[in-house]
């Protein structure tokens, strides 16, 4: 498997930020507007993970809300999926919001999203609640958090 380096993002990282998120999320991509301001938010965060000497190719967004934490986005490009750069962003925002006092995460993710929920379950998040038809295409979401 790659050894995955995570580090966060800077200004001079906004195109390659632009890139994974457009490839990541496809149609449910935030925008290229929203996710260059991302990297502007006060207590967001963005990280990105790649293999050593290569283009990153998945990131994660997380906002810091003081005590608690809650997980944004997380993508990985489609051709670099199941080989553990999820899991290694994931982690390595759990390392950052415990470093900033947070001992919670939340997150919210598309029901019918199966390799998010299994990727989630299998770090520990437990659903808290459904939000029914919360998406604009009518799919539900399920509210997830974890002690951390
Ligand atoms: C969810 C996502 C980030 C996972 O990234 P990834 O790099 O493929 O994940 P990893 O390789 O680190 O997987 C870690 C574990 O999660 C689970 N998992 C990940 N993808 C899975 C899939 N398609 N089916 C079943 N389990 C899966 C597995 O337990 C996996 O471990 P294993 O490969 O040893 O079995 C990626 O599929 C993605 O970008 N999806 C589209 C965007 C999205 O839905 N994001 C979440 C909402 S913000």
């Amino acid at each position: 498997m790659t050894a995955w380096r995570t580090r966060r993002a800077g200004p001079g990282d906004a195109d390659d930020v632009v890139r994974i998120e457009a490839a990541a999320f496809g149609a449910r991509s935030w925008g290229e507007q929203s996710v260059r301001e991302s990297l502007d938010m006060p207590l967001v965060s963005v990280l990105l993970a790649g293999a050593t000497d290569a283009a990153p190719v998945g990131l994660a967004i997380w906002r810091d809300l003081r005590g608690e934490a809650e997980l944004l986005a997380i993508g990985v490009a489609p051709p670099a999926r199941r080989n553990g750069a999820g899991m290694a962003l994931l982690e390595a925002v759990l390392y950052d919001a415990r470093r900033a006092g947070a001992t919670r995460l939340y997150l919210e993710v598309d029901a019918g999203a199966d390799a998010a929920r299994a990727l989630y379950a299998r770090a520990g998040f437990e659903p808290v609640s459904v939000r029914q038809a919360y998406y604009r295409d009518g799919a539900d979401a399920v509210i997830m958090q974890m002690a951390i």
